[in-house]
């Protein structure tokens, strides 16, 4: 092989295009058929090779080169992607007699007594995706979100060695797959498992272990995260060579998609249900969750004729299996007092497997829940786990409750602090009134603070945080940004006055020189932060992530924010869309504290809090301005209005103020029309709205 130094641009070029293929073929081969071509050893030589000359040749990179499998740079916040053709979900059925409902209702709308031959398919508890193919090469990977809008993960599902990013020349020239994206049961534990070892905060189950490695900022974090998918339906497509959904599948398969083995063509209502049977016994065994069965009718011109109801198809539905089940004892029950000073009561269960995940805990919500199942130590008890839900206790078995069992008496001091835990009349938790004076709740907030999606502060796990809180090294957030002017360097100086607060990381259980210094650079690198995630640090109740981001496109900056708040002024802060009273209520309390104020002023001294830029579509007339939406609208729905305004990089309020900028007005406006009239703001009818965004 000639030296990378000695390769002319046509030869590089070339090679580049060889180390894709093989590697593509290699990828197909390892994930999908469960028999590599290439060795370990091949296979790195390849990677290494193409690195070299990618390093060369920068120009040379190609959209489907193995390199980009490794993720990207971090991003600030997603793009937003618009579906052309929604993503949609499916309606729900739970048995038999709702599944011969649904066949029925098929038959009747298509005027048949034949039944119609079924695709069924195992439903996997995954996130959706969709993955856009632009003349046979991969350029666009999207979230569901909320159906007609998703976010723009395209860094993120490039890191799935599973999903193809060339495909044949006989494909569509555009062509959207959509599919699932999960996590193995077996990636799960083990990454819980690295997390617990590394103090960090575990994942409740493998789809949310899925959804948190997919929607990464961080594209090099998805690519260390084990993903997998499976393809099941299309989107936009520019021409359809298939007509029936098996066709499809074959499709899939030539073109290097994974697609379920257990997918079935189905003839009657008979192998419909044997089929469903035969998943749920096989269930716990598989090495992915699935939560039902997915039925679709396979033909696709009926599919045609049937067609949509609101928001799900009337050619397929989903068929939900009961959740999974297991008895399992109570070896306590423990009372955790959260950030916001909640205690909630948590059932420490003798570990069991339910459906190939263990599960050792299990939420008990509240004290009335306890109290309405009458709950005790040392109960046997049923436990589900559903999909996206923290493992739940379903029932006591009283026949198998112990003699001396006692009931479970809620503590009304908070245990961690011995303040007194007080419940307010129409809420259902009990919190301790401690605030910050509650180890419990100090210790709460500052791992909220550094946890992912706050200051995101590598080495800062839950443990650690406790310890240095308990030794005294960290008692509020600013603490973390003085910690390494305070740590003792290497060589004492007997001479010198001993600093105030003063310790020696190094010489700690568990750290060294150098993870010393890999926190303290991990500290330095978060002194500049983002302003939705400064506002989400807070910890402020009921803010969380989606909401700080509101916060931050409307102020921008931060003291602009807190001026308003302290100064109590919330006219402002109501009219965002999504964002109501009770929240503004909590915000302004947070302000209003003087501990909380302390706090921020103090962290302020250490760190800076960048301005929002909201760089989506600077183009558009509406990015940056604020808009509402009232009376009825004719060619879209209200949800479209506004993901289109929100598209645009706007901002949609719910009434007009002096700082809307725009109203769109359609049939029967009201008050808000008037409004607009009197403030002078600029007023749009439907279609002058349509036409500016085009
Ligand atoms: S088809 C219009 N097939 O279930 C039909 N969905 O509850 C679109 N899902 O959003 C979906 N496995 O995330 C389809 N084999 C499968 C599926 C599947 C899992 C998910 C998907 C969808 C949700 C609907």
């Amino acid at each position: 092989m000639k030296n990378v130094n000695e390769l002319t641009k046509e030869e590089a070029a070339k090679e580049l295009e060889y180390i894709a293929q093989e590697m593509s073929k290699s990828d197909i081969s390892y994930y999908q058929l469960d028999n590599p071509y290439l060795t370990d050893a091949q296979y790195d030589t390849l990677k290494l090779r193409n690195q070299q000359i990618e390093d060369r040749f920068p120009d040379l990179i190609r959209s489907d080169s193995p390199s980009r499998r490794v993720g990207a740079p971090i991003k600030s916040e997603f793009a937003k992607v618009h579906h052309r053709f929604p993503m949609l979900s499916l309606g729900d059925i739970f048995s038999i007699p709702e599944l011969e409902d649904f066949i029925m209702g098929v038959k009747r709308f298509l005027n048949t007594t034949e039944t119609p031959i079924f695709m069924a398919e195992p439903k996997i508890d995954g996130l959706s995706f969709s993955a856009r193919y632009e003349n046979g090469q991969f350029v666009q990977g999207a979230t569901r979100g909320d159906g007609s809008t998703g976010e723009d993960i395209t860094a993120n599902l490039i890191t799935i060695r599973q999903l193809p990013l060339t495909l044949p020349p006989d494909a569509p020239k555009t062509l959207e797959i959509r599919g699932e994206v999960y996590m193995s049961k077996a990636d799960f534990l083990a990454l819980n498992q690295k997390y617990e070892k590394e103090n960090k905060k575990t994942f409740a189950n493998p789809r949310n272990a899925a959804a948190g490695s997919l929607r990464q900022l961080d594209s090099r974090i998805t690519a260390e995260r084990k993903l997998s998918l499976f393809a099941y339906t299309w989107g936009e497509v520019s021409e359809k060579s298939w007509h029936t959904q098996a066709e499809f599948f074959e499709c899939l398969k030539k073109w290097g998609f994974p697609i379920n083995p257990y997918n079935k063509l189905c003839s009657s209502l008979q192998e419909i249900e044997k089929h469903f049977q035969y998943l749920e016994e096989i269930r716990s065994s598989l090495p992915y969750d699935i939560d039902g069965m997915v039925y679709k009718v396979n033909d696709i011109v009926l599919q045609e004729r049937l067609g949509f109801l609101t928001r799900t198809p009337r050619w397929a539905i989903a068929h939900k299996f009961p959740a999974e089940q297991a008895i399992t004892t109570i070896n306590n029950i423990r009372i955790q007092v959260g950030r916001t000073g909640a205690l909630t009561p948590v059932a420490d269960l003798e570990p069991i497997n339910v459906g190939g995940v263990i599960v050792s805990h299990a939420t008990l919500h509240n004290e009335d829940e306890i109290k309405r199942k009458d709950i005790r130590i040392g109960d046997s008890v049923i436990i589900q786990r559903a999909g996206d839900v923290i493992p739940q206790i379903v029932e006591v078995i009283k026949e198998k409750r112990l003699q001396n069992s006692q009931e479970f008496i809620f503590p009304q001091t908070c245990p961690e602090c011995g303040a007194h835990a007080i419940r307010e009349e129409d809420e259902a938790v009990r919190r301790c009134t401690g605030g910050l004076t509650c180890p419990a709740q100090a210790i709460e907030r500052l791992i909220h603070f550094v946890s992912r999606d706050a200051f995101d502060i590598e080495g800062l796990g839950n443990k650690v945080i406790e310890e240095f809180y308990r030794d005294g090294i960290i008692k509020n957030p600013a603490d973390i940004f003085t910690i390494e002017h305070r740590n003792q360097p290497e060589t004492l100086d007997l001479f010198a006055p001993i600093q105030p607060n003063s310790f020696r990381l190094q010489n700690r259980e568990g750290w060294g020189k150098k993870s010393a210094e890999n926190l303290f650079k991990a500290i330095n690198n978060k002194r500049s932060i983002s302003l939705p995630r400064f506002i989400y640090a807070l910890g402020i109740r009921q803010v969380g992530t989606a909401t700080a981001l509101l916060i931050a496109k409307n102020y921008n900056t931060f003291s602009k924010f807190q001026q308003e708040m302290i100064a109590q002024e919330t006219a402002k802060l109501i009219s965002i869309d999504g964002i109501g009273g009770s929240m503004a209520k909590d915000i302004v309390e947070f302000f209003a504290e003087e501990h909380n104020q302390k706090i921020i002023s103090d962290l302020l001294l250490q760190i800076n809090v960048e301005e929002y830029i909201d760089t989506s579509r600077k183009d558009s007339p509406f990015s940056n301005k604020t808009i509402v939406f009232t009376g009825t609208l004719e060619k879209m729905t209200r949800a479209e209005a506004k993901a289109k305004a929100l598209e645009q990089g706007a901002k949609v309020a719910g009434s007009v103020s002096k700082n809307t900028d725009y109203v769109v007005i359609g049939t029967d406006a009201g008050s808000k029309a008037t409004k607009a009239k009197e403030l002078g703001v600029n007023i749009l009818s439907e279609t002058e709205f349509l036409e500016l965004i085009k």
